[in-house]
């Protein structure tokens, strides 16, 4: 049933249509509404004419501005490349330390210091560079070798212990107990004596070991067991260890001392990314 009539309250006619009783009052569609809708016919009407748009057998209408996205994004490309290139000349020709200083150059060598460092480092010092036994940890305040950005590069560059670059860092720790430099009960004195300098279960201070330390220690760990980064021999007055924090794992190390190894990435990687990876190691939070 449809049959239009006029709506008795507003006097407009209707559309004929009803469902259960109510009836669609036919009112003009309004002005505003219609003129966007207008609006947007002619605008996708341009749109199609300037523009790629219509589908062909193999292909589209090109449009009369003959742009294309696939053009668009090979400009882009060319011009980042270029500004990337101009930015890597410059990290060859700049001193580490005066990338830090220079924002644009820092904030581009940290970038590209992450992503090498996911490729070449993540397997031994961890995707976010947070270290494990054996293998230290980036984002800290303790150094082995030094934590400016001229020592981490160097670090860096040259390695530790590595058998392939002559200028790499080098220092071993004697064997104090298995080429028998220390009775057992001496090390067993200043393993105590070391122990009692973090607070470490088991540690004991006493003057003998504090002697035994002077003497045998104190060269590569400096007078007070803070450390000497000259020489890579670590704090052992903080709670940050290498190769474990418990009496037992210091009396092992005097023991039988394990030497860590770290290749050199200068022949590797290239001196510029070597350079990027300094910025980003030194900008993970312990630079100093
Ligand atoms: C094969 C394992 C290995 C890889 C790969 C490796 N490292 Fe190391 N790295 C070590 C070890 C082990 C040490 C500690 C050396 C020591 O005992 O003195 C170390 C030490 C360091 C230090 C000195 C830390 C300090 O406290 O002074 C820095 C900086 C460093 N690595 C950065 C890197 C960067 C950057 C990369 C990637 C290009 C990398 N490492 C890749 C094993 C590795
Ligand atoms: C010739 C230098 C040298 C002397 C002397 C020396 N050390 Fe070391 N020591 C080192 C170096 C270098 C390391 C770090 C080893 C590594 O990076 O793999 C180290 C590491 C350690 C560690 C492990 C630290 C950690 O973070 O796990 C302990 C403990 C330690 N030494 C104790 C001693 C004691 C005790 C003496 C004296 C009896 C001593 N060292 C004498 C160079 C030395």
């Amino acid at each position: 049933m449809s049959e239009k009539e006029i709506d008795e309250v507003s006097g407009i006619e209707t559309t004929g249509h009803e469902w259960d009783g109510i009836k669609e009052l036919n009112n003009p569609l309004p002005r505003w509404w219609l003129w966007t809708f207008y609006g947007c016919i002619i605008w996708a009407l341009g749109y199609t004419v300037l523009y790629p748009a219509w589908p062909l057998l193999s292909s589209a209408t090109t449009g009369v501005l003959g742009y294309s996205s696939r053009a668009d994004l090979a400009a882009k490309l060319v011009t980042a490349k270029a500004a990337q290139g101009d930015l890597l000349s410059r990290i060859e020709t700049t001193e580490v330390a005066d990338i830090v200083g220079n924002e644009e150059l820092a904030r581009f060598a940290r970038a590209g210091g992450r992503s090498a460092f996911k490729v070449y480092c993540s397997q031994c010092h961890g995707t976010g560079a947070e270290g494990a036994a054996g293998y230290p940890n980036l984002n800290d305040d303790d150094w082995l070798w030094g934590g400016t950005v001229d020592q981490i590069y160097a670090t860096i560059s040259h390695g530790v212990r590595s058998t392939t670059d002559a200028d790499t860092r080098f220092n071993e720790m004697p064997n104090f107990g298995t080429d028998a430099l220390l009775t057992n009960t001496e090390i067993d004195t200043v393993a105590k004596q070391i122990a009692s300098l973090s607070g470490i279960e088991g540690g004991v201070a006493s003057p003998e070991g504090a002697q035994l330390f002077a003497d045998n220690c104190a060269a590569c760990h400096g007078d007070t067991g803070t450390g000497n980064a000259e020489l890579g021999g670590p704090s052992l007055a903080d709670p940050i260890w290498l190769y474990g924090g418990t009496l037992d794992a210091i009396k092992a190390q005097v023991q039988k001392p394990r030497h860590g190894m770290m290749p050199a990435w200068s022949t590797k990687l290239g001196d510029p990314t070597v350079k990027q990876l300094a910025v980003y190691v030194h900008g993970l939070g312990g630079g100093q």
